[in-house]
């Protein structure tokens, strides 16, 4: 029986849980400068209430999960959350990171039953780098990577938003790192989802062009494409490593979305842009069984919107910021 169905016929599979809001980066496109007003501890689900509503939701038809922040390795112990989580009898888990702390977390998160990573990294020019971060740390993130790989966290996976006329002179180079460390590198198109409303169509590159230039210097076969968002490549001469688009603004994958998102103070949201998020923290607290939870849960996965309308002149950012709500 699937219960997490919309009335446009979705069924969410993936479930994004956001375990802070708090970061120790400050990407232009996301933060600004002095951080933001933190959720306070007290509003935020500690690990046993996030596994009480992820076995809800494991119930309901939930088969993977991803750990996403903020920056979640800024929440101590982690790998204990891991560790609850990977007992759910989970299809895949994992988690989405800045890499900064990883190399002193891989180790314990992969014993914990972490299944494997995705680290957001937009330049590998440390000047660059500190500049669109605000924070010197590509070296860690680097070590990250590696770390990431020997504890066998793998298809490690580098998420690279681009930025027109930021960094887009650097798609060969990411193309170079995946070839050269047999990762997977995915641009990701940047979205109207940060802080201070400094997005415009001008700073999208498209899928189509990024796949255009790689292309020319490293011809690229097709990978067959699941229900993910990514459109993934390999290559031609046999290389290691494979790269991949995120078409997230250009062409919208809104139409198969499976995902589900519950933010670190306990709100569930069915949609990167949704105007509207259901609060589980309350009832929660107040006691509710899992019977009720998940009535509530089935309720608004059902008022699921359509998607988004990026670039339409309806189209109005949502009041809650990207890392208030997880990638
Ligand atoms: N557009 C596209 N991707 C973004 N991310 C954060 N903000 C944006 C944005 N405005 C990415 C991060 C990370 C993931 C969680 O989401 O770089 O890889
Ligand atoms: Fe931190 Fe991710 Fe936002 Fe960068 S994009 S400031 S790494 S939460």
């Amino acid at each position: 029986m699937t219960l997490l169905i919309d009335r446009y016929g979705r069924v969410a599979r993936d479930l994004r849980i956001s375990v802070t809001d708090r970061c120790d980066l400050r990407c232009t496109y996301c933060m600004p400068e002095d951080g933001l007003d933190w959720i306070a501890p007290d509003q935020q689900l500690s690990f046993e209430e996030i596994l009480k509503l992820s076995q809800v939701l494991v119930d309901l038809g939930i088969r993977s999960v991803r750990l996403t922040g903020g920056e979640p390795l800024m929440r101590p112990h982690l790998d204990q959350l891991v560790a609850g989580l990977s007992q759910l009898g989970l299809e895949d888990l994992s988690l989405t990171t800045n890499g900064t702390t990883l190399a002193r977390h891989a180790k314990s998160l992969a014993t914990a039953g972490l299944d494997r990573v995705n680290i957001s990294l937009d330049s590998l020019n440390a000047h660059r780098f500190a500049e669109m971060t605000r924070r010197d740390a590509l070296c860690k993130v680097l070590e990250g990577i590696t770390a990431a790989q020997e504890a066998g966290l793998t298809p490690v996976k580098v998420n690279c938003v681009m930025i027109a006329g930021t960094n887009e002179d650097e798609i060969l180079a990411f193309v170079q790192f995946a070839r050269r460390t047999d990762c997977d590198v995915r641009f990701i198109e940047n979205m109207p989802l940060g802080a201070g409303n400094t997005w415009n169509s001008q700073k999208v590159l498209s899928s189509a062009e990024i796949l255009r230039r790689i292309d020319a210097a490293y011809p690229l076969v097709g990978m067959s494409r699941g229900s993910e968002p990514a459109a993934s490549y390999s290559f031609v001469d046999g290389s290691p490593g494979r790269v991949g688009v995120i078409s997230s603004v250009t062409e919208p994958f809104c139409e198969q979305c499976d995902r589900l998102r519950l933010t670190s103070d306990g709100f569930l949201r069915t949609c990167l842009f949704a105007h509207t998020e259901t609060d589980l923290r309350t009832p929660l607290r107040a006691g509710a069984s899992p019977e009720e939870l998940a009535e509530l849960i089935c309720s608004a996965v059902a008022l699921k919107g359509p998607g988004h309308a990026i670039g339409q002149p309806e189209f109005e950012q949502p009041v809650r910021l990207m890392s208030r709500i997880g990638g």
